[in-house]
């Protein structure tokens, strides 16, 4: 079977449609991923980028204008979806309404021609790994969104596929189940050892879930990574701003020395950034940084520390948000956490403050 350390691979992949209206529209737009055997891999990004697209070429029931696509090292060009070693699950599962879990999860087995006794033990195994046993006599309409993406879920896995495609397969679940199963799907994941290529909109979704992520953007990869590396370190102003809040500062490059970055804020100050690109003397950068990363009125030595006013507090139970304005126009969020049981607030509207960040807290973008 494995031939590859890679489950799937994308080759420079391009899917173009030609739209009713006559034009030519480059759904997925020279894509390259590799996604490893075993990992939780998300596609990310808004309506529209390119995700389903992508998982429906994968799966083989969508043709790639060009580039390749390779389940474990085998070209798949000439395999048909019912030939390829994955399963898909959907947003709308699909179940078949008349029959109950039991034939809905045994429909592929008997498709294949699995005995009725190894059809049986199989679903029963399903249903166990998707915390539902017993539940075979069921119609679809006696259980609830939660328990039908399961059973959805459980028809996927009987066929123990080599990947399992899943296109946003909670988004019709209410946020707190979406959560729980969010937890599951991933535990669930950990045991069967399945590559899971993971669709989503929602990023803390793909921060929760995946072993990593790639962020698309009008047909575009623009950038794969661990979570850790698509939040700390975004490679442009588009991923840094999908992922989370960000504060966008725009400045001027005075000087780079070795790792440290010197940008002025244009009437605001001059700050310091460590920054393992290389930048040139008046290049426009923006300082982009979050703004937990931020602190009010405790100056950090070795630090950056800004002088600006603040404009609105609001809190928000776990935090509080403060809006700081600085002399040369430009504003920052800042995210104070309210740790303290009798919490005051740092600063009210209209204070002059100190507003503090660390040199290795923002990154710094060109695009
Ligand atoms: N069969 C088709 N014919 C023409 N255009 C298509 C076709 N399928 C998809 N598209 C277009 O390709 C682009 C990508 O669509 P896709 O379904 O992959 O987006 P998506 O990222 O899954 O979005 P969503 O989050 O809304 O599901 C969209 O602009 C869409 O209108
Ligand atoms: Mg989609």
């Amino acid at each position: 079977m494995a031939s590859s350390e890679f489950a799937v691979e994308m080759q420079d992949i391009v899917k173009q449609f030609v739209t009713p209206e006559g034009g030519i529209l480059a759904a997925v737009n020279h894509v390259t991923m590799q996604i490893k055997d075993g990992e939780f891999f998300s596609l990310l990004g808004p309506s529209g980028c390119g995700k389903t697209t992508s998982l429906r070429m994968i799966a083989g029931f969508e043709l790639p204008t060009d580039g390749n696509i390779l389940i474990h090292g085998k070209d798949m060009s000439q395999t048909p979806a019912f030939q390829r070693p994955i399963n898909t699950v959907f947003q709308q599962y699909a179940l078949f309404p008349h029959m109950t879990v039991e034939q809905n999860i045994a429909f592929g087995l008997e498709m294949k021609g699995v005995s009725r006794t190894d059809r049986i033990r199989r679903v029963g195994e399903a249903l166990e790994m998707v915390r539902l046993p017993g539940m075979e006599m069921r119609r679809p309409k006696q259980l609830s969104g939660g328990q039908q993406q399961r059973i959805a879920l459980a028809r996927a896995l009987v066929n123990k596929p080599e990947v399992l495609l899943l296109d946003e397969p909670l988004g019709a679940l209410d946020l707190k189940l979406r959560k729980e199963m969010q937890l599951e799907l991933k535990t669930l994941q950990r045991e069967v050892g399945i590559t899971f290529i993971y669709v989503t909109h929602d990023q803390e979704e793909a921060l929760t879930m995946s072993d990593r992520i790639a962020v698309m953007s009008k047909g575009l990869a623009l950038q794969i990574g661990v979570p850790e590396e698509i939040y700390e370190r975004p490679a442009n102003k588009f991923v840094a701003d999908f992922i989370g809040e960000t504060n966008f500062l725009d400045g001027v490059v005075k000087r780079q020395n070795g790792n440290v970055v010197e940008v002025d804020l244009p009437g605001s100050g001059v700050v310091f950034v460590e920054s393992s690109r290389k930048f040139t003397n008046g290049q426009q950068v923006a300082v982009a940084v979050r703004p937990e990363k931020l602190t009010l009125n405790s100056e950090i030595k070795d630090g950056n520390n800004l002088k600006g006013r603040v404009e609105e507090v609001i809190y928000i139970g776990t935090d509080t948000q403060y809006g700081v304005r600085f002399p040369g126009g430009q504003k920052a969020r800042v995210r104070e956490q309210n740790t303290s049981f009798a919490h005051k607030s740092i600063a009210k509207s209209g204070d002059e403050v100190m507003m503090s960040f660390t040199y290795v807290s923002p990154s710094l973008l060109t695009e």
